[in-house]
């Protein structure tokens, strides 16, 4: 297998590789400085003492410890002006990281159950994706993800909060998402609210086979009818399933360094992501939580290459996998992908 250059840094090559990123929760990548500057913009209370007291509490050993502090620091996100500062601030690192187009994952019901209207997280995450649109030359799109612990019922109330909005939003609001605590939350409690999304014409994701069971994404796949699958690393579990995923080409959009934050692995070197891509599994590469998780999408490449020998042609088709998977039109797609063959090419 070829393998990179020896006189080119890896990191500055897979920087100058136009990428996508597909599975981020844009509530995921509040870094504690910014925690501790909203909390005290807006007189919330933090149980942290300072900055290093909130890294220091970032010991996950499963999903459920990391969602309990994420929902806790999402407590300081109060105004229109958060939700931009917020996404801006992620915008920052994914120009940083040489991305051309980003898929936001946000969680209205975070907000909207500690009494936030969901106008203005919309408010605030659009202005943010707009202004980088015409700044930064990123593309952005919003996909409202459901919170899998609560009700479907609950998610109902959420799309018809949401659904006023749509015409104003109609450049960025584009998909669904299905988050939180994946076991015991099976896809099928949410199969009439995603059977509502599809005939409203909205793409659809969901989290499955996290930590949650194969039998997870075959149902997110059969029953909710989504057309890629967050995380999914469990998939390779079931024999079959991984033929119908490889098969019908449905993306997984992998976060290495999560899974190893979330205890999923036990090392980056047993991660499946280089046996599901050999497979001929449509991998993608992507950060989740930034925030909490210790690295941003490039630094998910850099530690993924490293860790499991990834070849200049595996990483490049990591790369084209992101552009190929997003919602894009199919002419933003032909273009990244040539820049992207372009670069690819040089080094
Ligand atoms: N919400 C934010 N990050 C998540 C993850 N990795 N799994 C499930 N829900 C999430
Ligand atoms: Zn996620």
């Amino acid at each position: 297998m070829p393998h990179l250059p020896s006189d080119t840094p890896l990191r500055d090559w897979l920087r100058a590789l136009p990428k996508a990123e597909l599975h981020l929760h844009i509530e995921g990548t509040l870094e504690p400085e910014l925690m501790f500057a909203l909390a005290e913009r807006n007189g919330v209370p933090l149980p942290y003492a300072d900055v290093d007291a909130v890294r220091q509490a970032y010991q996950f050993t499963d999903l459920q410890s990391f969602l309990d502090l994420y929902y806790a620091g999402a407590s300081v996100l109060i105004t229109e002006q958060d939700f931009y500062d917020l996404t801006m601030a992620y915008l920052h690192h994914a120009q940083a990281d040489g991305l051309a187009h980003v898929e936001l994952m946000f969680d209205p019901q975070t907000h909207t159950h500690r009494g936030i209207a969901i106008e203005t997280v919309f408010a605030g995450l659009a202005r943010a994706l707009r202004e980088a649109r015409g700044t930064m030359g990123i593309s952005g799109y919003l996909l409202l993800s459901f919170l899998r612990h609560l009700s479907e019922e609950d998610a109902f109330a959420t799309l018809n909060a949401a659904l006023p909005l749509r015409s104003q939003y109609d450049d960025l609001w584009v998909g669904i998402g299905l988050d939180s605590s994946e076991r015991g939350n099976p896809p099928e409690k949410f199969a009439r609210v995603y059977a509502r999304c599809a005939e409203l014409g909205f793409h659809l994701v969901a989290h499955a086979g996290e930590e949650g069971p194969a039998d997870y994404v075959r149902s997110a796949l059969e029953i909710l009818k989504v057309a890629r699958i967050d995380h999914g690393v469990r998939s390779s579990d079931d024999p079959d399933l991984l033929q119908e995923l490889i098969q019908r080409r449905i993306p997984l959009t992998v976060c290495p360094l999560s899974n190893l934050k979330l205890g999923v692995v036990r090392d980056l070197s047993e991660h499946n992501l280089a046996r599901l891509l050999r497979a001929g599994a449509m991998v993608t590469i992507n950060a989740d939580d930034p925030a909490y998780f210790g690295g941003y999408v490039l630094d998910n490449y850099v530690a993924s290459a490293q860790a499991l020998d990834l070849s200049h042609d595996e990483l490049v088709t990591l790369a084209a996998n992101s552009l190929q998977a997003s919602f894009l039109p199919a002419a933003d797609k032909t273009r990244l992908l040539d820049q992207l063959a372009a670069a690819a090419s040089r080094g």
